[in-house]
């Protein structure tokens, strides 16, 4: 009797999420509604909002960090994320048991933990292409060990992977933690990396600033855990900068704040070139504007975020 009860209401659950779909798909995507909701964006609108998504005004940017630019494209590898994205929601009993696993768990566990089991939600940073022209570096280049922070499930620290010897990575949910060793990086604890007795030749923080619990003591101990001549940073950030923790299933604010001064990209950018990052002793070198992009779900094909990417060096 309780088994049936469990399966009907399974069968309920499922049906209305299959109505719900259908009814998004057959209105909210109208455009009228569908520019109410930011993150609904259909593949039609690629093209257009490429350009919003890449472009920077450069004459509002500070003097000092003005010549850093470089002008990144939607390119052949960021189309095919898109297109995996898009084919991949589009495949319905997969996105409802997704769904279904989510509703279950999301009271006490984290999003991004659910996410880490379900193997769904994959970001794209940057494609192989973006990554050397920001580092300027050609296809060959090598170097020893590099360090992703708050690597997620490992998709991104495999763009940049193939020009390092020794792979670190650190996570704080398990979930992620264990896609990262099923990938075969090394997973340091949070509190293990800086003190390995060895430094690194590029530290990648990457969406993580506003989303760790002290953004201050993280950026102190990544300029002394780098390479002191050699060694780089390469960090992105969502923009606008709003700091949130993701504990369990709560969202919370972190116990240090960075100050981000300024409204637009521009403006948030030079805050933090001038601000943030001279203070834990970097210097601005290079610095592009992409769309941060995740895996989509039943309701849209790709979700994106504003992210500006930085190289940092180094400074006295
Ligand atoms: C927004 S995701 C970014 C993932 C990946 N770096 C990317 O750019 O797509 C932030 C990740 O940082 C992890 N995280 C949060 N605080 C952390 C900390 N103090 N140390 C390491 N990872 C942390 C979270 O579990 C989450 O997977
Ligand atoms: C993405 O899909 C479009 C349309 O379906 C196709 O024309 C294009 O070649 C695909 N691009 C890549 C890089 O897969
Ligand atoms: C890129 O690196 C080359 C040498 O490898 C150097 O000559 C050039 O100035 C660098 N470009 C930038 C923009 O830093």
């Amino acid at each position: 009797m309780k088994l049936l009860l469990f399966g009907s209401w399974v069968f309920c659950y499922f049906a209305s999420l299959l109505v719900l779909r259908m009814w998004t798909e057959a209105y909210l995507r109208s455009p009228l509604t569908r520019s109410l909701l930011v993150n609904m964006v259909s593949e039609s609108r690629t093209q257009q909002e490429a350009h919003e998504w890449y472009g920077c005004r450069t004459e509002i940017l500070g003097e000092a960090v003005r010549p850093a630019f470089i002008q990144s494209y939607l390119d052949t590898e960021t189309q095919a994320f898109l297109n995996r994205s898009a084919e991949k929601s589009g495949c319905l009993f997969t996105q409802l048991y997704h769904s279904f696993v989510s509703t279950l768990f999301s009271p006490f566990v984290s999003r991004t933990s659910i996410n880490g089991y379900l193997g769904r939600g994959s970001m794209f940073v940057f494609s192989p292409e973006q990554f050397r022209q920001l580092m300027n570096i050609s296809q060959d280049w090598k170097s020893k060990r590099l360090l992703d922070l708050g690597a997620g499930d490992g998709e991104v620290t495999k763009v940049m992977s193939s020009h390092f010897e020794e792979i670190y990575t650190t996570e704080v949910s398990a979930t992620m933690k264990w896609q990262l060793e099923k990938k075969q990086y090394r997973v340091l604890g949070i509190d293990e990396w800086q003190d390995t007795g060895f430094q690194y030749d590029l530290i990648s923080c990457l969406n993580l600033l506003d989303r760790c619990d002290q953004p201050v003591k993280l950026l102190k101990d990544i300029r002394r855990s780098l390479e002191p001549s050699k060694g780089r940073l390469v960090l992105a950030a969502v923009l606008p900068f709003h700091p949130y923790v993701e504990i369990g299933g709560k969202w919370e604010q972190p116990s240090e704040f960075l100050v981000v001064e300024g409204k637009t990209w521009e403006e948030q950018v030079t805050s933090m070139a001038n601000g943030v990052f001279k203070e834990a002793g970097f210097a601005v070198e290079a610095f592009t504007r992409l769309p941060y992009l995740c895996e989509g779900d039943m309701y849209s094909d790709y979700y994106h975020l504003d992210d500006a990417v930085f190289v940092l060096r180094p400074e006295e």
